[in-house]
């Protein structure tokens, strides 16, 4: 891989950070390079903060809190919708840059521009409806009123893999809340945060109520995050080890968490499945940004008195899938985003290969950080794979006889986010749907995420949800008044 830098016209690239209403570099002019997985080249150079400073911008996001949660609910909704439509007007330069930074194919960064300015209508919409209650009173002098108010400021944590939409799902409830934001883009994707941010600043947010710090020393800044008594709340996306670090650090202050961690999505196939629809819902869950969502298709479980058709089938698709530069028209697979997450793939094939899986498709690392598509057989419980996020383009096919015994296995996971499974007979999609451990259930479906849903897991894939009606409540704390002396 080459490590030359690229020169790349893109109306939205910027390279510093953005902290109360000023664009600012490190201090001493320290940065580090974001490099495209594709290529091995640089994309851009983006300050590299340090805890000093990030306490010093969350001071100001915390100056900013009392005028903006002032605002009535209409204004800041219309800041909200300037933002979406900002994004909607520039979704080819962001999903350019995401593209660049992030490896995912284009015409999938296209997508995640939409889904992810998709949040900032919805809460646009949501702000103006954060009802309160008026309790019927159980004495006759006094009254009982709840209401809602922003819980303060926010820090954010994002991820690579949908370096837009995870920041829009977490800033637009906050900001529509009233509440001030930080948000951490991960040091692999801060360009299409700070474009993102960019446009925010166009749309007019006053200056300190949304902050874009850039940096890789993510330990320090998520210790910062936890500690500060200025933020009243975290919100992460990302692997269960770090939320739990993050947890811990965060109980001196008893820190608000939403958590959005890891998965090991089942995808069970019945004997009563459309194969067809089935295959096409497993393609589609399991191939998303190379398999590198928290949702993907983790393991697939297949009945087998449709064992073979499925395996045949879903292999036949699985090879007609391009693999490329995400850049290239027509590319379905992009490369991993980093020689850790090629490494762990093929740590996972190999396993599985030991211990007496079989490669149907694939199974070998490419060029770079590509690797192929691949479907693995007689895949069984005692390997890695089925016990681990792999994040990326590996498919493990196990048999199974029973409804009873594929539940047992797929929950047997200390991970519940999505789950997936196909049936055409509706009681049992009754069944299986209520009996799966997960936050999440698609039945005939391998798509789920929508802004108008609620997104997040049980167990230990997280605390929390995102998106839908329900996505405010996280970002905002219930105060009960009581008027005593009513005569
Ligand atoms: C994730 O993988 O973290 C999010 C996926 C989604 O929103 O669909």
């Amino acid at each position: 891989m080459k490590t030359t830098a690229i020169d790349i016209q893109n109306s939205l690239l910027r390279t510093k950070a953005y902290v109360n209403g000023q664009w600012v570099d490190a201090a001493g002019g320290k940065t580090f390079a974001v490099i495209n997985p594709a290529t091995g080249e640089v994309v851009a150079n983006v300050p590299d903060m340090n805890r000093e400073e990030v306490r010093a911008a969350i001071d100001k996001a915390h100056d900013s809190w009392p005028s903006y949660r002032d605002k009535t609910a209409g204004e800041r909704a219309d800041l909200l919708r300037k933002w979406f439509n900002l994004i909607i007007e520039y979704k080819e330069e962001l999903a350019t840059l995401m593209t660049l930074e992030c490896g995912k194919v284009r015409s999938e960064s296209l997508g995640e521009v939409v889904y992810g300015a998709s949040f900032v209508e919805w809460f646009a919409e949501e702000a103006k409806r954060t009802y309160g209650d008026v309790i019927p009173s159980n004495a006759k002098d006094r009254r009982f009123v709840v209401i809602k108010q922003s819980i303060g400021v926010v820090a954010a944590l994002t991820p690579w893999n949908f370096p837009l939409a995870m920041i829009t799902r977490k800033v637009a409830p906050a900001l529509a809340a009233g509440s001030p934001v930080l948000v951490k883009p991960p040091a692999e994707s801060p360009l299409t945060a700070l474009a993102l941010t960019y446009l925010a600043e166009k749309a007019g947010f006053p200056a300190g109520v949304l902050n874009t710090i850039t940096t890789r020393n993510n330990s320090e800044i998520g210790k910062e995050f936890c500690e500060n008594k200025k933020v009243r709340k975290l919100s992460f996306t990302g692997s269960t080890g770090v939320g739990k670090i993050l947890m811990q650090q965060g109980a001196a202050t008893l820190k608000k968490l939403s958590l959005e961690l890891g998965g090991n999505a089942p995808f069970i196939v019945f004997d009563d499945a459309e194969v067809e629809a089935a295959v096409k819902g497993a393609m589609a869950s399991k191939f998303r940004n190379s398999g590198q969502t928290c949702v993907c298709v983790n393991r697939l479980y297949v009945q087998d008195g449709i064992y073979n058709e499925f395996v045949e089938k879903f292999s036949r698709a699985v090879a007609a899938l391009k693999v490329g530069n995400g850049m290239e028209e027509g590319a379905d697979i992009g490369p991993l985003i980093n020689k850790k997450g090629l490494d762990k793939v093929q740590l996972h094939v190999d396993d599985a290969l030991a211990k007496g899986a079989r490669v149907e498709q694939g199974g070998k690392p490419m060029e770079g950080l590509f690797y192929q598509p691949t479907v693995l057989s007689d895949v069984n419980a005692s390997m890695l794979i089925t016990q681990d996020e792999v994040f990326g383009p590996v498919a493990p096919v196990i048999r199974f006889k029973t409804e009873e015994e594929v539940i047992a296995m797929a929950n047997e996971s200390d991970y519940g986010l999505a789950s997936y499974f196909y049936s055409r007979d509706i009681a049992r999609c009754w069944r299986v749907a209520e009996a799966l451990e997960a936050g999440m259930v698609g039945i005939n479906e391998g798509m789920i995420s929508t802004a108008i849903a609620p997104f997040g897991g049980v167990k230990e894939s997280g605390i929390g949800r995102e998106g839908s009606k329900y996505g405010m409540d996280y970002f905002m704390e219930i105060k009960y008044l009581c008027f005593g002396n009513i005569k």
